[in-house]
């Protein structure tokens, strides 16, 4: 469990920089993204949703349920903490404030979080290295998937995270969305003192990766972004949307 309070230190929102920082690039993405008119639809499959619910904040205005999924169970107990509203579960509540106010209410933080505890109503073990990662679980086909810092912390090297888009993308309905951020040139990362090794990818192979998946690339964008050495390796961060198509 001392890995997952680590990891949640990041995102206490204002004394983390590498945390901060992180939230300020990717949370506009996700308002804009799930604003009225864009991206919606009826489930949102989260993969590899890790301890952290920052990403399903402005997605839950847009989708009528979401499943959350992560490989370990300390995550999905941690998630469970805080949909359960226990006492020692995570105060989001500082970056629940932050989506409010960049969508346009900062003082509907507290509605926003119900709203986000009403939506999800699962979560699942998953692993991306298997053709099916959810496993037996039988679910509708996602109208969008959410995939945040999950592949290159899953995946060992190319081909695994080449089949492993293939692997998601079959959770998702021919036309549904893909949204993808995570790290570029990453070899590695930590949490507290230890050190995880990070698929180190660049643009043009998380692009030809996308489009080998079966994917028509609607949006990318990268920024130049880089951490100290003493929280992570890393050369930029992508933010990616990708169109399933139809006879993938
Ligand atoms: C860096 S964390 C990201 C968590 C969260 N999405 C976030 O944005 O903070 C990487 C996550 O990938 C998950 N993971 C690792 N291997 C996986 C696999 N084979 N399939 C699915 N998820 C995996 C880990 O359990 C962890 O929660």
């Amino acid at each position: 469990m001392q890995g997952t309070v680590a990891y949640l230190s990041y995102f206490s929102f204002g004394d983390n920089e590498l945390g901060d920082d992180f939230l300020r690039f990717v949370l506009p993405h996700y308002s804009r993204a799930f604003a009225p008119g864009r991206l919606k639809g009826d489930l949102l499959i989260d993969v590899g949703s890790g301890p952290t619910v920052y990403q399903l904040l402005s997605a839950c205005e847009a989708f009528r349920e979401i499943v959350a999924t992560d490989y370990t169970a300390q995550n999905r107990q941690e998630l469970q903490k805080w949909l359960s509203k226990e006492p020692d579960a995570f105060d989001w509540s500082p970056v629940v404030k932050y989506v409010c106010e960049l969508e346009g209410d900062r003082s509907k933080w507290a509605e926003k979080e119900e709203k986000l505890r009403r939506a999800v109503s699962r979560i699942l073990e998953c692993d991306v290295t298997r053709s099916r990662p959810l496993g037996s679980v039988s679910l509708p086909q996602a109208d969008c998937l959410l995939s945040t810092l999950c592949l290159d912390a899953a995946c060992k090297d190319l081909p695994s995270y080449q089949a492993a888009l293939k692997h998601i993308a079959t959770l998702l309905k021919p036309g549904g969305y893909l949204v993808l951020v995570d790290a570029l040139r990453s070899s590695y990362y930590m949490i507290g003192q230890q050190k995880f090794s990070s698929l180190s990818l660049d643009q043009e192979t998380v692009e030809a990766a996308v489009k080998g998946a079966g994917f028509a690339i609607q949006q990318l964008e990268i920024i130049p972004q880089s951490y100290s050495r003493a929280q992570a390796a890393n050369d930029g961060l992508f933010y990616l949307v990708g169109q399933k198509l139809s006879q993938a």
